[in-house]
């Protein structure tokens, strides 16, 4: 059975800490689920960490269906949680709601997430009046990175005074949980006391009622950069990197395939096939 939003919101009732991690193709959403993660963010993060673009502005709907729908395949019992991209929701209601449906609809996923507080708060309000599920993000919107920077928001009186109100009102609209991405560690615990829904931090302090951290950096897929807020508990670029070489050596000295990688040919289908094709060359 699929994670629901009420056991989502259950664990915020009950106090209990859960774990969220993105995911954007089918082998990783299926560890991630298999390991009991119950929320899996298909995050337009891919487009940073799959694609190799230097924005999340560059994707598109298109692809965030392609790696969702992958990733809903992978997923057996998390719930999942479709990113909408750049401009696929801040230009209008009616445009939100399309493009929210094709998550649903075309992808199999059970929510949605968009990035905003108050500013978003009618447009949270038209999906879920509708039926669709959608969990918040403020804070860090790295949408918005060109406007304010990719820096920790909140900082002084009037941004903490405003994170604190952009919280209520996607509380108010309905979201059922909200994104604080590098958001002081006592305004996200601040904020976390004073929602009913839960909170789920990246760079938000230890306080918020989930973690939630992009897979390829806390499996160490990338050794340039490690984000502060991450953590690297693997260290999967070093063992790839080991494996391919390990591979190539194989290759290259012949000690891979061996006969047991193989298939091989009935002993009298040799005998034959030499036999026709001699008297073929003759
Ligand atoms: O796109 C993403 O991965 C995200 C998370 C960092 C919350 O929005």
């Amino acid at each position: 059975m699929r994670v629901t939003l009420q056991e989502i919101l259950g664990f915020k009732k009950r106090g209990e800490r859960f774990p969220m991690l993105t995911a954007y193709d089918y082998p990783t959403a299926k560890v991630v689920d298999e390991a009991g993660v119950p929320l899996i963010l298909v995050g337009d993060s891919l487009g940073n960490v799959v694609l190799g673009y230097d924005s999340t502005v560059f994707v598109t709907m298109d692809v965030m269906i392609h790696h969702t729908a992958a990733v809903v395949r992978g997923a057996r019992r998390a719930l999942v949680v479709g990113d909408m991209p750049f401009m696929s929701y801040q230009t209008g209601t009616v445009t939100a709601l399309e493009n929210a449906a094709r998550f649903l609809r075309e992808a199999g996923a059970q929510a949605v997430k968009l990035e905003g507080g108050e500013i978003m708060a009618e447009t949270i309000k038209a999906l879920v009046d509708r039926g669709i599920p959608v969990m918040g993000h403020i804070g860090f919107t790295p949408q918005s990175a060109y406007q304010i920077g990719q820096r920790v928001q909140g900082r002084s009186i009037d941004a903490a005074e405003k994170l604190v109100r952009d919280a209520h009102a996607v509380e108010d609209a309905g979201a059922f949980a909200v994104v604080l991405e590098l958001v002081p560690s006592e305004l996200a615990k601040l904020i976390t006391e004073r929602l009913t829904i839960p909170t789920i931090g990246i760079g938000a302090g230890p306080d918020c009622d989930s973690q939630v951290q992009v897979v390829s950096d806390m499996l160490g897929l990338y050794t340039d950069f490690v984000p502060r807020h991450a953590k690297q508990f693997a260290h999967l670029a070093d063992d790839m990197r080991s494996a391919v070489t390990t591979y190539s050596e194989s290759v290259r000295e012949g000690s891979f395939p061996t006969e047991e990688n193989g298939s091989s040919l009935k002993d009298e289908v040799l005998t034959e096939l030499e036999a026709r094709l001699r008297k073929g060359a003759g």
